[in-house]
This record gives structure tokens, sequence and C-alpha cells, in this order.
């Protein structure tokens, strides 16, 4: 079997945790139990990411879009989110986690809001995995705040248009002080990106696995990187066989 190259392990891994339905209904299950199994298979993710030495992993947790489903999957998703917090944060803390959370927190119960501060907030210091949470969350956006709040600098005086490049431009995201993901996942099948990191996946490379998200885990994720190790990544430059830079 071949095996991981350490110096070649991705700083940030982003992932599109897909197909919780599909696992759920293949078995005759509701949705819900999919999503339950969702969550543990999101533990394992964690903790394997850390013991590969990945320092930041995104989970897509709940985009923009997801307010279109029925209201009682809704429900069930803002449940289990509540449920992994009041359960998991001690232990994330106590881990060295630091977690942050990326979307839109105007729409979302009060109480969500507040224990997604709380994790933010409780762990802010830590100096071990960065655990981002894509929740509420839509990169297009992200990007239009962004586009606004810079509007805003300028015609306030406080910013001078010459002054706008990508590197400030990327300071008004979310994102701020997160590298960008050399690598997302997607399970499932699905090959797109649905609104995930549009800014930040510019130089990303794709993994996309057939499995459903319920069943990822650790093998599923040093697959995965293992495809990613055997890519030539060349941010529009020469070839590493070539000279180029890796
Ligand atoms: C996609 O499966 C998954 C989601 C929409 C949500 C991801 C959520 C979890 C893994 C659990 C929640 C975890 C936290 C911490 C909130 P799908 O429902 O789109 O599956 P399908 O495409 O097969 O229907």
């Amino acid at each position: 079997m071949t095996s991981l190259i350490p110096d070649l392990i991705p700083k940030h891994v982003a992932i599109i945790m897909d197909g919780n339905g599909r696992w759920a209904s293949q078995r005759g299950l509701p949705r819900f139990e999919g999503h339950r199994r969702g969550v543990e298979a999101l533990r394992r993710t964690i903790r394997a990411a850390e013991e590969l030495g990945i320092r930041y992993l995104t989970v897509y947790s709940f985009s923009s879009e997801n307010w279109k489903r029925p209201a009682a999957e809704v429900s069930d998703l803002m449940g289990l989110l509540r449920r992994f917090i009041r359960n998991d944060l001690a232990e994330l803390h106590a881990r060295n986690i630091r977690i942050r959370v990326i979307g839109v927190k105007e729409g979302l119960a009060p109480d969500i809001v507040a224990l997604l501060d709380e994790s933010e907030h409780l762990t802010q210091s830590n100096t071990g995995l960065t655990f981002v949470v894509a929740f509420n969350y839509g990169a297009r956006r992200e990007i239009t705040d962004a586009a606004r709040l810079i509007a805003e600098a300028v015609k306030a005086g406080q910013l001078d248009p010459q002054a706008i490049d990508e590197k400030l431009f990327a300071s008004y995201l979310n994102t701020d002080g997160i590298p960008d993901p050399e690598l997302v996942i997607r399970t499932s099948g699905e090959q797109r990106l649905s609104n995930f990191l549009l800014w930040q996946a510019s130089y990303s490379e794709f993994v996309f696995t057939a499995g459903h998200w319920p069943d990822f885990g650790r093998e599923s994720l040093v697959e995965a990187l293992l495809h990613y190790q055997s890519r030539d990544r060349r941010f529009g430059g020469l070839s590493s066989a070539i000279g180029g830079v890796r």
C-alpha cells in the first residue's frame, strides 16, 4: 500500500459532507438517521485530521440554501448542531482545537448564535487543529458582503480604491487569517462546489469520493490525501517535473 508523504500533508482540507439522506434511504431509515450518523463521521474525521497533522479542517455543515429543505429537516439539523456543541465542545477544547465559524449569524435562532459564539470564544487561544464550521454559509453572500464593506470603507474615506488587491479583499472574507484549502473533498459522487469557498478554492485540488458521508472516516480521508499527493499542483506555472515549483 502506498503511504502518505508527511511533507505533502495539506495544511487545510475542506469537506462537503454529502449523501446523508441517500445513506439513510438505502437502508430504509429516516433522513435524520443519516444526519445523526453524519455527526459520528464528523467526529472520526476531526480525530483523523488531528492525527495526520492537518492544521485546518473546514466542513460545510449547513448551507444558506439548506433553508429550502422541509422545516422538520432544518429543525433536525439545528438540533444536531446544538447537541454536537453541547456534547463535544469541552472535549474539543481539551484537545486544544480552535473553532471558527463562517457564515451568516442573522436568521439563526438566538440560542444557536450563542452556542456558536461560545465555541469560538472558549477555544480562541487554542493552538491545535483549527476546526472551521461553515454554518448558514454561502460563498456568493460572503463575497458580496466583503464587496459592500469595502465600498463602505471607500465611501467613508478610510480606504483608497488603489489599495484594493487580492490580499485586502481576502481580509474582508469570513476566512480572514485562514490559509486557502489545498484540498476540497466532496463525498457521495456529486462533482460540484455548491456555493462553498468559491474564492478560497481557486487553486484547490478536488477529490470526489463515491461513498456517502456517514461512512467517511480515517480510511477515506487517507485515500483522498493519497489522491491529492499524486497530483502535480502547478498554480498556472510549470510542472515540477520540468522545473516548476511544487
Ligand atoms: C448532506 O447530506 C449533508 C448536509 C446537508 C448536512 C451535513 C450535516 C451533518 C454531517 C450533520 C450535522 C453536523 C453538525 C455539526 C451540524 P444530504 O442531506 O444532502 O444527503 P442527500 O444528498 O443524500 O440527500
